[in-house]
């Protein structure tokens, strides 16, 4: 893309750094002190990826055919439908919703139509809060709308569940016409869904069998959910593809998923392990959301790869500016040094709205008249900035020069790289998640699945709560 360079985005962090910061900050030494384990790591994540260990790597590169067979299928099916309906959970959820809510009309739902470029609405239903689907019966027509059930493993309950809801629903409107608004993403062996799909008809996309659930956004699991809300998914790949050139470096300074990896991976080892993450847009909010699955479930480990007990991971905290200066930054500016903060920011929004010149004898009103809420935002950005700074909170701040498909593509690849990478410097499993399976192995033990019968056994050990301990 020829306009890559004036749409790279930047991560500044100068704020991480003792000159700046003060004595929480970072100094030489501690980047010195690491080059070994920061090559090693470098090396790590090259032969891992040459090794088709990191599959997710190579995902702007290779999709070609799917993203011809998305669009062909989008083309065909998004006049003939209301609503677009993804049911999933996790990383077959968040990155979608993401994606819609960073690049599409905040009230992209309430537009008529034609202003959404003739695609249908657009939800995501990942929990299994009954009020939420009941709800949502409420507002949409099923036979009006196209599900798209996600689902890598094909068997997570929730989804499944929705999903079951879902077709019978279906079935007794429609009949044997149910199956043409039901649309399935999975795996092309594991688990339920692709079974049921082949026998049921439904259309499938496949999900890569090396990508794994959090780091599967630029695989169908994204892709075709973005392309049914417009979402030019070239440009998003395209995006990816232009991080992988730059994460490529063997210069970390020159490497923006290393060096974010680094820096919070410095941050853990000065005992700061909360990192919050703080975007100035709404529509970068559920980036935040995406992110800290992709950061918490990624790294937080009780094994490191010697198979020692670490008990190790950075928590990500979701914030909101300017939203959160009014809530959460104080707690950022005085409370404990046990975390740093990353800003996000914006240079160019995409809308500009001027406060009038009104009240210009009320001195503390009239200052704002002619400004725009483009500068207020921004000004507050670097306010909050100066407030971390001056009370020695080590921040940096990643800058979008515009929020579009390119600079989204950008971001996500950047985090997963960093993600992979900070994985390595704590040398744990970045790419599994016992403690989530365990969770989901809970709930198969207490709802009776076959096959947990000692899981059931083990659940019904427990010792039983005391009334003691309850008011
Ligand atoms: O990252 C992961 O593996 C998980 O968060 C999964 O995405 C989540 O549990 C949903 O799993 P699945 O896509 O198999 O239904």
């Amino acid at each position: 893309m020829s306009n890559s360079a004036n749409q790279k985005i930047r991560l500044d962090y100068n704020n991480m750094m003792q000159e700046f910061v003060g004595g929480y900050g970072f100094t030489r030494e501690d980047f010195d002190g690491l080059a070994e384990k920061v090559s090693a790591a470098t090396t790590a994540m090259k032969a891992k990826r040459a090794q088709g260990l990191m599959d997710w790597r190579d995902l702007p590169h290779n999709q070609d055919k799917i993203v011809d067979e998305i669009l062909a299928y989008v083309a065909a099916k998004a006049d003939a439908f209301d609503a677009f309906v993804v049911l999933g959970i996790g990383g077959s959820a968040l990155g979608p919703m993401a994606v819609q809510q960073a690049v599409n009309h905040p009230y992209y739902n309430e537009l008529p139509r034609d202003k959404r470029g003739g695609y249908p609405k657009f939800y995501v239903v990942d929990n299994v809060d009954p009020e939420r689907l009941v709800y949502l019966f409420d507002i949409i027509d099923v036979d009006k709308c196209l599900f798209n059930v996600v689902s890598k493993s094909g068997s997570t309950s929730e989804t499944m569940s929705q999903f079951m809801i879902i077709k019978q629903m279906l079935e007794e409107k429609l009949g044997p016409d149910a199956c043409r608004h039901i649309v399935c993403t999975t795996d092309s062996e594991k688990g339920n869904l692709i079974k049921i799909a082949q026998q049921e008809g439904y259309k499938t996309f496949i999900i890569p069998s090396g990508v794994g659930g959090r780091f599967s956004e630029l695989t169908p699991v994204g892709l075709l959910p973005a392309a049914f809300a417009g979402i030019d998914i070239r440009a998003l790949l395209a995006g990816a593809a232009y991080m992988d050139e730059l994460c490529n470096n063997e210069d970390i300074q020159s490497n923006p998923g290393h060096m974010y990896g680094l820096l919070n991976y410095i941050a853990m080892r000065k005992g700061m392990p909360m990192s919050v993450m703080m975007p100035y847009a709404d529509s970068l909010k559920y980036i935040s959301d995406w992110y800290a699955q992709l950061w918490a479930e990624s790294l937080g480990k009780k094994y490191d790869n010697g198979g020692n007990v670490v008990n190790v991971g950075p928590t990500p905290i979701k914030a909101l500016g300017v939203t959160d200066q009014h809530s959460q930054v104080q707690l950022y500016v005085e409370g404990p040094y046990d975390k740093i903060v990353v800003l996000m920011g914006v240079d160019e929004y995409r809308e500009t709205i001027t406060i009038p010149k009104i009240y210009g004898d009320i001195p503390s009103l009239g200052f704002l008249g002619g400004a725009t809420h483009n500068e207020l935002i921004t000004v507050e950005q670097l306010s909050t900035e100066y407030a971390l700074l001056s009370s020695g909170r080590p921040n940096m701040t990643i800058t979008l020069p515009r929020v579009n498909e390119f600079t989204i593509g950008q971001l996500l690849y950047l985090f997963e790289v960093a993600t992979g990478f900070a994985g390595e410097l704590l040398n744990i499993n970045a790419f599994d998640q016992p403690g989530v399976e365990e969770g989901k192995n809970a709930t198969y033990a207490m709802f009776g699945r076959p096959g947990y019968e000692d899981k059931k056994k083990e659940l019904d050990a427990r010792p039983a709560k005391k009334d003691g301990f309850i008011i």
